[in-house]
């Protein structure tokens, strides 16, 4: 049957510039090119989850702007259910200045109308968490607000995904509730306060749940519910831009994961999907249909 994923989070307007070099402090410099994509992590996961072929429900806010309209037509267009997805007054649409060069990018994000989204706006949908097979959650909403929907999820038995980004340290109950954390490395460290030099299969050893670590180029790295550790190596593909990679990854997870496959399959799944993704400018650009994962996969075998 076809998943039913409710992510909860945040849709912002990308601003992209593209460089040969970063500035240095106080430096002026001629870039080589704008753009401006939809984006936003929560936004970006309920893409890539539609295009891997789950129904995908939106709840977060936008501002009372342009940018707003471009994001709902966007989505609309993916087949997202944008009817839990707030117009705040006067505020404006989150967004995201992005700076990309070759194999880097630096992001600056103001969350505008995304940090209007309270847990009483999430514990009022009820009826849609427990509708849902899947419930994914980062950090460009309030931390409250994701404290709250991980406890009613959790509370109805519908499993969560968080995806710590950007990374705060965590309390231990509330990652004991969660079905999966998908951090990259320097993420987990500061959720959990682990130490960075340990090898990733240690890290993985000394946190209690279950774990999705992302590795960029080296893949992911996860534990299961049984304690089972497995590394899923990368892919080597031209990069144009990753932003969103991580996006990617975790929307196939889900997809994946709702359907009932194992979470070594389903990593396997995401590391190829995000793979793909990195090859276009922009987080939802590259983000592909599931039989361009499915025949990809195929054909690096
Ligand atoms: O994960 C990538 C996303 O982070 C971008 O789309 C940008 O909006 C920021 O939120
Ligand atoms: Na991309």
């Amino acid at each position: 049957a076809q998943a039913k994923i409710t992510v909860i989070g945040s849709l912002n307007i990308d601003m992209v510039t593209e460089t040969d070099v970063m500035p240095q402090q106080g430096e002026t410099l001629i870039g080589n090119a704008f753009s401006s994509f939809t984006g936003g992590k929560g936004a970006n996961q309920a893409v890539a989850c539609a295009r891997l072929g789950a129904a995908v429900t939106m709840i977060g806010c936008v501002g009372e702007d342009a940018m707003a309209q471009q994001l709902r037509d966007a989505l609309g267009a993916e087949n997202i259910d944008m009817t839990y997805v707030k117009t705040v007054p006067y505020k404006a649409t989150g967004i995201a200045a992005i700076t990309v060069t070759e194999g880097d990018n630096r992001i600056i994000v103001i969350p505008g109308a995304n940090h209007c989204l309270l847990p009483e706006d999430v514990l009022a949908l009820k009826e849609v968490i427990a509708a849902s097979d899947m419930v994914m959650l980062q950090h460009e909403i309030p931390l409250e607000t994701v404290e709250a929907s991980i406890k009613l999820a959790h509370s109805l038995g519908i499993p969560v995904i968080l995806n710590p980004a950007p990374a705060v340290r965590l309390p231990e109950q509330l990652l004991a509730q969660l079905h999966l954390i998908t951090p990259n490395e320097s993420e987990l460290a500061i959720v959990t306060g682990l130490e960075r030099k340990n090898t990733p299969e240690s890290l993985l050893e000394q946190y209690p749940n279950p774990i999705v670590m992302t590795a960029g180029s080296s893949g992911a790295y996860y534990k299961g519910a049984n304690g089972e550790l497995g590394h899923i190596p990368g892919y080597k593909v031209e990069v144009v831009d990753t932003t969103g990679a991580g996006d990617t990854f975790n929307g196939a997870l889900a997809v994946k994961l709702s359907e009932g496959a194992s979470l070594q399959e389903a990593a396997q799944f995401a590391v190829a999907a995000s793979a793909l993704s990195v090859t276009k400018l922009g987080a939802q650009s590259g983000m592909p249909l599931r039989h361009a994962v499915e025949a990809f996969i195929k054909q690096s075998n």
